[in-house]
């Protein structure tokens, strides 16, 4: 940590390693404040010079170095460059060192910490360097063995990667085992566990007749909420099989739970580490959304052996290469266990909510950057999600068959290595007739969502429809920035709804013309259907034309979407009305082409339910030029009050109309629970409360999550006269429950109510919270910045200065969570100047402050301009 700016680092100043490291043999030795660590490691010189070794090493206390077996003091131990060099080191050598480490005393929840009880491990992007002294970046690959000595009673389980070699009692109580993993892998992926867990046990066949053990460990007494999460492990095995037709290399596969961790989870080779809150769940305390998510994080992790593992990156600008991928691929796997069109809506709205603001703001940066500071700072919306929205591309460019054997291609040339996206393109076009990827790859290099403007023309003469495509490059774009490449899947459809014609138009130009002919009457087009490519659309149709998608179009993303387009042009004009003090009213048509979706049969619930779905206030922020935190939000209340108390007898006879003999997690029943709690929490904006006992009856008669918190929330954000003994026995209940408990701060975070900064003060000193648990700090303040907008930008000012002084606390603890924090204030330009002059003093006491981590740091200095 340090005050003046940190060290930015580049790209263009990639240098290969100059000594790689070939086996490293470990034993730790497990204590909760003095863990001793031996580490044999066998370097080979990778370069021509004669050069020192440089060792990366953070928070350590060295013991002793022998090298090839004598004591060895031609040394600089640096702490504050965070560095051990060896000043003279032959060109092969054997190095052992002895270094302590406080597993105990590490908040930071980076290199070797305690979750509870729980010894573990959290290595990416460079933790290791917070365990041993290391040669800590991806393209040095090596061979990793780890012994492990703990006490037998308090730490009965002992794991590392890949498969156990020995095991034994030692004295004093005392044991250990013995991991080899036969895999070169890169530091990031290792790992290690210890405790006295609990763990369900099942067993995989490969395709090729192998038996792998599964095990899924947590603590004790939870062991009964894990078996969603090895469905989802079996399925995911068995479908990187059948779409990509890869298997699982090692003879077991283990995955840990714990409470403390900074990320979503870890794909440590043959030994993930997750957050528990994507492996435990049961009816009762885990919602819909949440056993989705479970499947989807858990397969995320398992496709990461072969995208990730068995070819790693290069460097940490490569990140996208396996982050990108796997997210496609993760994406792709809930598709095909679920409903793909539901998958694809919900992938694309959590795209719009998050990337698509994060690369119109202050720390916008293409998939793959050329610069940063703290490279923890680039687990990024953009790097994941619109990275995996560049892959989809590929494979709409391809074509399924054509983006497999692309895949197949960099297996074959690639398995093993540490490599860049460019090899990975390369991949793709060499498998596709030599593919011309040259203009595509501008989405690596080039920051912010492109723009795309469809009109057209119809020749009634000719018979001839054109559609005229114009890019434009966002405002934030670099000055150079150049002409994408981009798939545009379209329709035309006829006066009946029917698809006259449907392909893949590819956008070279700045303005191209797609000339479609023999249309023998005029036709509606729907243009980026699927969502083929990751821009803002505009188009010509009118508002009619919108509705007509809306009710017809055969693809059901742009159905979705046509709704979604509807109704944000009405709101922003209304928030324009509320800005003037004219009085708002909701356009008739909308209000009644609302009410067709929610009344029509046809429709199953799950996309319903979506449809139903008001633009969220994040997303409409975006198209304000200065934010109207307020307005926006009495606009949504407005729109979702008219919707309700027009067709308020429609949605109680929906309400009413689904019924759950038994609680299944089909997407069907899980579509029919979605729809009902937002049938009643849209109903929860009717005039004086009339529907308040309808969401309470809800609340007691839930038996499942889903049904619980959906109404919890209606009851506390609609400010029922319920809301109290709501809390109150939802708490008494769950108290004992972390991932609950979780719920239930953020139902209360991010009620937009002038009441709930003094909850959340109160909230912080009950006995659920803990802020050194980032899950927590992300329910309660993470929520409260990310979704309470009214209320964190309060006209006095609080909402900053609550932020700001938790957020210092905290960067003291752990610099991750703390700087996630900090992006909070992302808006600071587009904020009204009284709100910039109570957000600037507050951002700028942060930056000044002593001692601050450089992940803060580079926020706010982004943020800052
Ligand atoms: N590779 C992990 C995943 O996407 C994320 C780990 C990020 N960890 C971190 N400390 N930034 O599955
Ligand atoms: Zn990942």
């Amino acid at each position: 940590m340090k005050t003046d700016a940190p060290k930015v680092i580049k790209l263009s100043e990639y240098k290969k390693p100059d000594y790689l490291v070939e086996t490293i043999d470990l034993v730790l030795h497990l204590d909760n404040t003095k863990t001793l660590v031996q580490s044999t490691m066998k370097i080979k010189r990778n370069t021509d010079e004669v050069t020192p070794l440089i060792l990366n090493g953070e928070e350590l206390v060295l013991k002793s170095i022998k090298l090839n077996n004598e004591t060895y003091t031609d040394y600089v131990h640096s702490t504050e460059n965070h560095s051990l060099t060896l000043n003279k080191v032959p060109a092969e050598f054997t190095l052992m060192i002895e270094n302590e480490i406080n597993p105990e005393a590490n908040k930071t929840l980076d290199g070797l910490y305690k979750s509870g009880t729980i010894f573990c491990t959290q290595n990416e992007p460079e933790g290791f360097r917070r365990i041993t002294f290391y040669v800590d970046r991806p393209d040095n690959m090596a061979k990793f063995t780890t012994k492990i000595v703990a006490d037998k009673k308090l730490y009965p389980i002992l794991l590392s990667n890949g498969n156990p070699i020995a095991r034994g009692d030692l004295e004093g109580g005392k044991h250990f085992v013995t991991w080899e993993d036969p895999f070169k892998k890169p530091a990031y992926l290792y790992a290690l566990v210890a405790g006295d867990l609990g763990v369900i046990k099942d067993t995989f066949k490969t395709k090729s007749g192998r038996n792998v053990a599964l095990e899924i460990y947590c603590d004790k007494g939870n062991e009964n909420k894990c078996h969603h999460a090895m469905e989802s492990l079996k399925k995911s095995m068995k479908w990187d099989e059948d779409r990509f037709g890869l298997e699982y290399d090692l003879d077991i596969y283990m995955i840990v739970a714990v409470d403390a961790f900074n990320m979503g989870a870890m794909e440590n080779k043959g030994l993930n580490i997750f957050n528990s809150a994507y492996v435990l769940a049961d009816q009762k305390s885990a919602t819909d959304t949440n056993f989705y998510g479970i499947e989807s994080v858990i397969g995320h992790e398992y496709f990461h052996n072969w995208t990730g593992n068995r070819i790693t990156c290069r460097d940490w600008f490569q990140l996208t290469l396996k982050e990108g991928l796997t997210v496609f691929r993760d994406q792709e796997f809930s598709a095909d266990m679920n409903s793909r069109s539901v998958e694809r809506i919900q992938s694309v709205m959590g795209l719009r909510a998050a990337q698509f603001a994060e690369d119109a703001g202050p720390t916008s940066h293409p998939i793959k950057p050329a610069t940063y500071m703290e490279i923890n700072n680039f687990y990024t919306a953009t790097i994941y999600e619109k990275g995996a929205e560049v892959i989809r591309m590929i494979q709409t460019l391809l074509g399924v068959d054509g983006f497999r054997k692309g895949m197949d291609k960099y297996f074959e040339l690639f398995d093993g290595q540490a490599v860049r996206t460019e090899d990975f393109i390369h991949a793709m076009s060499v498998a596709n007739n030599n593919f011309d990827f040259t203009q595509f790859k501008n989405w690596y290099g080039q920051n912010g969502t492109p723009l795309l403007k469809a009109t057209s023309k119809y020749d009634e003469a000719a018979k001839r429809f054109t559609l005229t495509l114009t890019q434009t490059l966002p405002a934030n774009a670099p000055k150079d920035a150049k002409a994408y490449h981009m798939p545009v899947r379209v329709g035309l459809i006829d006066s009946t709804g029917k698809d006259i014609a449907s392909k893949v138009l590819e956008l070279k130009e700045t303005t191209q013309d797609f000339v479609f002919e023999n249309i023998t009457s005029k036709p509606i087009a729907s243009v980026n259907r699927e969502f083929s490519a990751p821009v803002k659309l505009t188009t010509d149709l009118t508002f009619d034309e919108q509705l007509f998608l809306m009710a017809h179009d055969s693809d059901s993303f742009n159905r979705f979407e046509a709704a979604q387009v509807v109704s944000t042009k009405l709101i922003l004009d209304l928030i324009e009305d509320a800005k003037a003090k004219r009085t708002f009213e909701l356009n008739s048509k909308y209000v009644e082409a609302f009410g067709k979706i929610l009344a029509d049969n046809t429709i199953d619930e799950a996309f319903k339910a979506l449809s139903m779905s008001i633009p969220g206030e994040g997303v409409l922020h975006q198209e304000q030029a200065e934010i109207a935190y307020p307005e926006t939000e009495a606009v949504r209340t407005f729109v979702k009050k008219t919707l309700a108390t027009a067709h308020q007898d429609t949605l109680v006879k929906l309400y009413k109309s689904i019924e759950q003999k038994e609680y299944k997690l089909d997407p069907k029943s899980m579509g029919q629970r979605d729809l009902k709690n937002k049938c009643l929490d849209l109903l929860s904006y009717v005039e004086g409360g009339k529907y308040n006992s309808l969401a309470f009856d809800h609340f007691k008669a839930a038996t499942n999550m889903t049904d619980e918190i959906g109404a919890l929330t209606t009851i506390v954000h609609a400010n029922s006269v319920h809301k109290d003994e709501a809390l109150k026995a939802f708490y008494d209940k769950w108290k004992h429950e972390t991932l609950v408990m979780q719920k239930w701060l953020t139902v209360q975070a991010s009620a937009s109510d002038e009441s709930t900064y003094d909850a959340i003060l109160k909230l912080e000193k009950d006995a659920v919270y803990d802020r050194t648990i980032p899950n927590l700090v992300r329910a309660l303040l993470g929520q409260f910045v990310a979704t309470n907008k009214v209320q964190f930008n309060h006209p006095s000012g609080r909402g900053y200065k609550l932020i700001a002084d938790r957020l210092l606390e905290l960067d003291k603890l752990n610099p991750q969570v703390a700087s996630r924090l900090a992006s909070g204030f992302k808006d600071f330009k587009r904020t009204p100047k009284v709100l910039q002059d109570l957000m600037r003093p507050e951002l700028e006491r942060i930056i000044k402050t002593d001692g601050l981590s450089k992940n803060v740091y580079e926020i706010v200095s982004k943020i800052l301009g």
